[in-house]
């Protein structure tokens, strides 16, 4: 059934070669950078003081370790899937290959949860550091210009009710536009369309400056650690989901999101020099030192605060406070850092993003315009431009909370696929060369199947209803343009019904 046809990976490996519309700039380095320009930001500024605060304690640490092992597990198998199909699709081009064409529409409307609503999210996030940081030096940005309108919190009760979850629980904010949320999205989208080289390198500057202050953190704070704070390493359980073993797992769940983003090197491919040696590196290499990273922070963290006290939005600076006032300059450092990491996510989401729209409209799914790649600076413009609109629109409009909670689940939606489809093709296609492989795939891909898939499970009702009509709403884009657009199923010469 033409649904189900997918496309021969051969045909994929001879398209990667043959086209060279985008610019083939990217080196090992840039790929590595990129993938860490993706990773640190909201999560572990964030996000880690309030899930130890409320879930793990200091065990945190632990959270960290189990998250970034399902990371690992699904990043392996994307660095398998983008060393043997180096094409700018991602989680959609695999999907494609492995479980035909319907699948792959999925997955790639579900990655733009990822990227594009992670871009919206995390400039929400920058939008609020921005305002601190210039308020320390006078400036004060009013705050009903630095706020989305709206607040939603859907009603705890509504579970699978979707009418409740959607109309309910809606407030007023009292502010009219997030401006500088949207600002900062208007700026990466030009930077993005005047050319990969110079959006790598300004990634690779604000990628130096969040590790080297991340780095100075982590050596000023070993100096002044209290191994007090670390008992109990795993706090006596308080109800469901609080501390304890299953404490430890819900942060984990919530952390998750610290590690979005190695994926999107993956949509680099076909700007890579050499994809099929320099992909796998980009891949695991930013997530391994990400990792280790994290763990640092977070066991130095927790030693220097007791994690009670770090149910904070911004927890490094109330660890820096713990210092004395000799390192109120290591704030500001670290409010910088912060910046620099939120504008680097936001930048490589929206690399990602526009990408897989590429794909995408290459393979009829999309209007042409989407395939559209400048003559000069050879990047996919008009993809860019549309999606630093819709980013704009929805970093200004709608809060933060809402944004992130969706990023989450369509990521490891495609990071189920990604694993399932790695071990499919083990099986259908075994002979297809790779220059990378799962090692003990037989273990590593169902395993990565079950730890992001429970995960997944772990996710509110809310959020679960929210991706079901986001899909609802995809699958009437495909049935009324992409089936009728397929270049596949018009060109049945090509096209392979296995
Ligand atoms: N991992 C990215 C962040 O933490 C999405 O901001």
């Amino acid at each position: 059934m033409s649904l189900f046809r997918r496309k021969r990976v051969e045909d994929l490996q001879r398209e990667a070669l043959t086209d060279q519309s985008l610019h083939r700039a990217l080196g090992p380095w840039n790929l590595v950078l990129l993938g860490i320009g993706a990773i640190i930001g909201a999560g572990i500024f964030v996000l880690t003081g309030k899930a130890a605060a409320n879930y793990a304690g200091p065990a945190i640490v632990i959270s960290f370790v189990l998250a970034g092992l399902a990371c690992a597990f699904a990043g392996l198998c994307y660095a398998e899937f983008a060393s043997m199909i180096p094409i700018s699709g991602s989680a959609y081009t695999y999907s494609y290959a492995t479980m035909g064409e319907l699948l792959a529409w999925i997955i790639g409307w579900g990655l733009i949860l990822e990227y594009l609503f992670a871009a919206s999210t995390v400039a929400s996030g920058w939008s609020e550091y921005m305002v601190s940081f210039l308020s320390d030096f006078g400036i004060v940005i009013p705050p009903e210009w630095a706020a989305a309108p709206w607040d939603h919190k859907p009603p705890p009760d509504a579970g699978w009710n979707l009418w409740r979850v959607f109309t309910e629980g809606w407030t007023r904010t009292g502010a009219y536009l997030n401006v500088p949320a949207m600002l900062i999205v208007a700026l990466i989208t030009v930077l993005l369309v005047l050319g990969i080289r110079e959006s790598t390198t300004f990634n690779n500057i604000i990628v130096a400056v969040k590790v080297g202050v991340i780095l100075l953190f982590l050596a000023v704070g070993v100096a002044h650690l209290n191994p007090e704070n670390w008992k109990p390493f795993i706090p006596e359980p308080e109800g469901p989901g609080r501390f304890g073993w299953e404490g430890v797992l819900r942060a984990a769940g919530v952390i998750f999101f610290a590690y979005i983003g190695f994926d999107a090197v993956s949509t680099a491919a076909q700007e890579a020099k050499h994809p099929q040696r320099d992909m796998p590196v980009g891949i695991l290499g930013s997530l391994a030192i990400c990792t280790l990273l994290y763990i640092g922070v977070a066991a130095v963290l927790t030693g220097l605060v007791k994690y009670d006290q770090l149910d904070v939005g911004a927890p490094v600076a109330v660890a820096i406070d713990t210092l004395g006032s000799g390192f109120s300059w290591l704030k500001t450092l670290i409010k910088v850092g912060a910046l620099a990491g939120l504008s680097s996510v936001i930048l490589v989401m929206m690399l990602g993003q526009p990408r897989i729209f590429y794909a995408m409209a290459r393979d009829g799914l999309l209007p042409p315009l989407f395939a559209r790649v400048h003559p000069r600076f050879r990047t996919p413009y008009w993809a860019t431009i549309l999606t630093g609109v819709c980013a704009m629109l929805l970093a200004g409009l709608f809060p933060i909370g809402l944004l992130g909670e969706l990023v989450s689940i369509g990521t490891l939606l495609a990071f189920v696929i990604v694993c399932g489809g790695v071990f499919a093709l083990r099986f259908t296609d075994p002979h297809i060369p790779r220059p990378f492989r799962v090692p003990m795939f037989w273990l590593v891909c169902p395993l990565g199947v079950i730890c992001c898939g429970t995960l997944m499970i772990g996710l509110p009702p809310d959020t679960w209803a929210r991706l079901l009509v986001w899909m609802a709403l995809g699958l009437c884009v495909y049935f009324l343009y992409g089936r009728r657009h397929s270049l596949l199923a018009r060109n049945h010469g090509a096209a392979d019904s296995r």
